[in-house]
């Protein structure tokens, strides 16, 4: 695996890092491991086509870009395992225990702490570029009408942004050996799974509302929860964990 952060972009404002590093990449501009960085992002973009609000020069908005991964498509959700693992590490460095809520959302009780969409682009049967970008809160206090913390809030304390993406670039530079331990991988994934065997309510992609429990996540990364005794599996637009909401 190659270094992650030797090369660091600082940007003040961009629309969006993932954007930025698409760009460079389809320009053959940007080496692997290079970890983009910015203040202020005017059309950060998040899941679910929504947008990601951020305060500007108070979180880490960031994208780590990857090239040629040893990674094949069906082996792609390794990826998202690896990130929601490092930024729980990297949490961890701020007396923080943080909890996956699939796919890679990260949460501190229940507040959404860090938000993470992954672009993976293919070539063959292989990644041949992978954008993690990542927006982890570290100092915003104020989330509007979201239900959300950050490390300060949590802490109560100032953080600088570049101790935590220290942090961060560590976190993920110590688990990339797991990217070639498969089990261990899952395991550790699982094992940090929010509301995993707790009943929850969730939305359907129709709407319908539902009480289930969520049990695993398949190798391809679908989510599996029990409705009614039947075990189904969802993928992200199919499903949606009300935690708001839960019964
Ligand atoms: C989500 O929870 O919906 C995912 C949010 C991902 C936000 C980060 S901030 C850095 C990177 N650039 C973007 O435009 N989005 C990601």
């Amino acid at each position: 695996m190659t270094e992650i952060g030797k090369q660091i972009l600082r940007l003040s404002t961009v629309d969006s890092t993932n954007n930025y590093a698409a760009k460079l990449i389809s320009e053959n501009k940007i080496a692997n491991g290079t970890v983009i960085l910015a203040d202020e992002q005017v059309n950060g973009r998040g899941q679910r086509m929504t947008h990601w609000q951020s305060e500007a020069g108070m979180n880490l908005t960031t994208s780590i870009v990857l090239l040629d991964l040893p990674i094949t498509v069906s082996e792609q959700f390794r990826i998202t395992m690896w990130s929601a693992l490092s930024v729980i590490d990297c949490l961890r460095n701020f007396s923080i225990e943080g909890k996956i809520k699939w796919p890679n959302d990260i949460y501190v009780g229940d507040k959404k702490v860090c938000g993470m969409l992954i672009e993976n682009a293919v070539r063959g049967s292989k990644i041949s570029s992978s954008v993690i970008g990542i927006g982890l809160n570290v100092n915003q206090l104020d989330f509007l009408d979201l239900i959300a913390t950050s490390i300060r809030a949590e802490n109560d304390q100032f953080v600088p942004v570049d101790d935590v993406l220290s942090s961060l670039i560590s976190g993920f530079t110590k688990n990339s050996a797991l990217l070639d331990a498969y089990e261990k991988l899952k395991e550790n994934y699982l094992n940090l799974l929010y509301r995993r065997n707790v009943e929850s309510l969730f939305e359907l992609e129709n709407g319908e509302c539902v009480t289930g429990t969520i049990e695993h996540v398949s190798d391809s990364g679908r989510l599996e929860v029990r409705i009614n005794a039947e075990l189904r599996c969802f993928d992200l637009k199919e499903i949606k964990l009300l935690t708001d909401n839960r019964p």
